[in-house]
């Protein structure tokens, strides 16, 4: 039989590489995107000494006007096709909106949404005329209701799960999965690089849930044709779903003062 292949953006660090690990366990080959050129490198060899299996490293900032346009085009260069796309790679930054530097909103923005619709254009495209496929969007349980003091960050990761709810239901009957991933707090560097105070990361220190687990519970749920699924036990899910009941203002209220730091 022969191998699938998995791109997975953001693999070198976190629940991307998390993903690599699992899916090389699993005999897939992989092609692992990111910025960190020696990460990449290293996760392959480890990977294709572990798993016996191949490993392309793409190293590509997806901030880049192209960016997808480039990934895209190498893998068709070195003929390969991908049979399961992890949009993964995301960052958020913590603080009041004006408090925080633009053009960095604007590069969470191209990354966490312009690269993503980009990526799963090109290669939902390809998969739709092979008529099988699978694409995980990492969404978040950020995505379920606004943030304050991650305003930009929670409407990136809205936007992920109605884009990718959307296209599980377009995609229905076919042979195409697509599955929205939100996770809760998760063991990665996404506190360190959002810029969160020490507080908080004390605060979640017991609470997070190891990213080999968020990806096993995606996978399960890819499985099972879900839209989307939310890893990690009650009270994430209590999280998504408190925005159901309560008075808007009020959980705005309540989030706000929890986040205010
Ligand atoms: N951790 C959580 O609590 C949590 C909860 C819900 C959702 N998420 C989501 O999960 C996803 C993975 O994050 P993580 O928690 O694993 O955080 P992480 O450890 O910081 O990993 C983020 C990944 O994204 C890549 N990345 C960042 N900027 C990039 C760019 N400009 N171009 C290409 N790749 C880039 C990073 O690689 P390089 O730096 O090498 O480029 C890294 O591999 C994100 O979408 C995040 O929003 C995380």
């Amino acid at each position: 039989m022969t191998m699938k292949t998995a791109l997975i953006t953001g693999a070198s660090s976190g629940i991307g590489t998390a993903f690599a690990q699992e899916l090389a366990m699993r005999q897939m080959n992989l092609i692992l995107v990111a910025r960190s050129q020696d990460k990449l490198y290293q996760l392959a060899q480890t990977l294709k000494d572990q798993a016996s299996i191949d490993v392309e490293v793409i190293v590509q900032d997806l901030t880049e006007p192209q960016a997808a346009k480039k990934v895209y085009d190498t893998v068709t260069e070195k003929g390969l096709t991908v049979d399961f796309l992890i949009n993964n790679a995301g960052f958020g930054d913590y603080g009041a909106f004006t408090q925080r530097e633009l053009s960095r909103q604007i590069e969470m923005i191209q990354l966490n949404i312009v690269a993503l619709v980009e990526l799963t254009y090109l290669f939902l495209s390809s998969m739709q005329q092979r008529g099988t496929g699978s694409i995980i969007n990492v969404s978040s349980i950020a995505g379920f209701q606004p943030l304050p003091y991650l305003s930009i960050y929670a409407a990136t990761k809205a936007f992920v799960l109605s884009f990718s709810e959307a296209l599980w239901a377009e995609n229905q009957g076919t042979n195409i999965n697509i599955l929205a991933l939100c996770p809760g707090p998760t063991e990665s560097n996404f506190f360190k690089v959002a810029d969160f105070p020490d507080s908080f990361a004390n605060q979640n220190n017991g609470n997070l849930t190891p990213a080999e687990e968020v990806v096993k519970e995606a996978l399960e749920a890819l499985e099972k044709d879900k839209s989307n699924t939310v890893p990690g036990g009650f009270s994430n899910q209590f999280i998504v779903n408190s925005s159901r009941f309560l008075p808007r203002e009020w959980l705005l209220n309540a989030i706000e003062k929890q986040f205010r730091g």
